[in-house]
């Protein structure tokens, strides 16, 4: 019995100009060997508290990368404190103290964290990877087993997607870009994760990004409505330049289909495409 083949990728005119202008145009899909993976220069895996007598700086908190968005020059000093918005639900104070912590304080109590039934069954708690002050900081909802198994955000064949969409636009996690998820800790079975659940970690996630400072925000996936608070259609946010507020800050933030959904539909790509030109816009790429 044959396996039946995904449709062959049609491309417009317009799009294979873009993809031949950036060299890209062979197709984004790791192949089934895939290449060996780089190693991420700055990981928040395992954190611990510096020791006075340490020389080099611990990966959290790693200077910006030396390139920046040339738009990143102006920008004002890190914001203050965020505040906690959770409003529906019972907030535990662990997440909540997260507004004045540092990101290795940050990290330790995420990583320690019970506010909600996830801690149950996590393996670790993933924080995030990458660079500070990134142009573009990539936002999924959840990291599912592999993650929780890696300590690390996108690992795998939808990580290998994630960094094939960022090459596309000459970014990567190692150069200008940091990624994380709202939840920190996997749902059991890979579920989606509970209102109450995405309520909780949402402290973290808020001073994560005020720390973090990205100059933009790619939404992938679920991780878009659960951000902007809708329930509006995928399709119905993409194309448009949103505002996410932290601290006063406000981030343009830019929304498009999950690396995973690119695996199992391809011919999304073109879509994605135009997310990403979008996104590389807003960031001053
Ligand atoms: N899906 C996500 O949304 N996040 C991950 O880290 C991995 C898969």
């Amino acid at each position: 019995m044959t396996t039946p083949q995904p449709p062959a990728l049609q491309y417009s005119a317009l799009q294979l100009a873009w993809l031949q202008e950036l060299g890209i145009e062979k197709p984004w899909l790791p192949s089934e060997q895939p290449p060996a993976s780089k190693e991420i220069a700055v990981v928040i895996k395992q954190v611990r508290t510096p020791a006075a007598t340490d020389t080099v700086p611990p990966a959290a908190v790693m200077q910006p990368a030396a390139r920046l968005p040339s738009a990143n020059k102006n920008r004002s000093p890190a914001p203050a404190p965020v505040s906690s918005t959770s409003e529906q639900t019972k907030v535990d104070t662990q997440p909540l103290a997260a507004a004045a912590m540092d990101m290795h304080a940050l990290a330790e109590t995420i990583s320690a964290c019970q506010a909600c039934g996830l801690c149950r069954e996590r393996q670790q708690a993933v924080i995030g990877e990458g660079v500070m002050q990134p142009a573009i900081m990539v936002i999924g909802q959840a990291p599912d087993d592999l993650e929780d198994r890696a300590g690390k955000p996108f690992v795998d064949r939808s990580g290998l997607m994630l960094d094939n969409m960022l090459m596309a636009i000459k970014s990567s996690r190692t150069q200008n870009v940091y990624v994380s998820n709202i939840v920190k800790c996997r749902p059991p079975g890979n579920r989606n994760p509970k209102p109450a659940e995405l309520a909780s970690c949402k402290p973290y996630l808020l001073r994560q990004i005020e720390l973090v400072r990205p100059f933009s925000i790619l939404a992938v996936g679920r991780a878009a409505q659960s951000l902007l608070e809708t329930d509006q259609p995928l399709d119905q946010l993409r194309q448009k330049t949103h505002t996410f507020e932290v601290a006063g800050q406000k981030i343009p933030l830019i929304v498009t289909s999950h690396p995973v959904n690119l695996l199992n539909h391809p011919s999304e790509k073109a879509a994605v495409w135009q997310d990403l030109q979008l996104v590389k816009t807003v960031s001053g790429l």
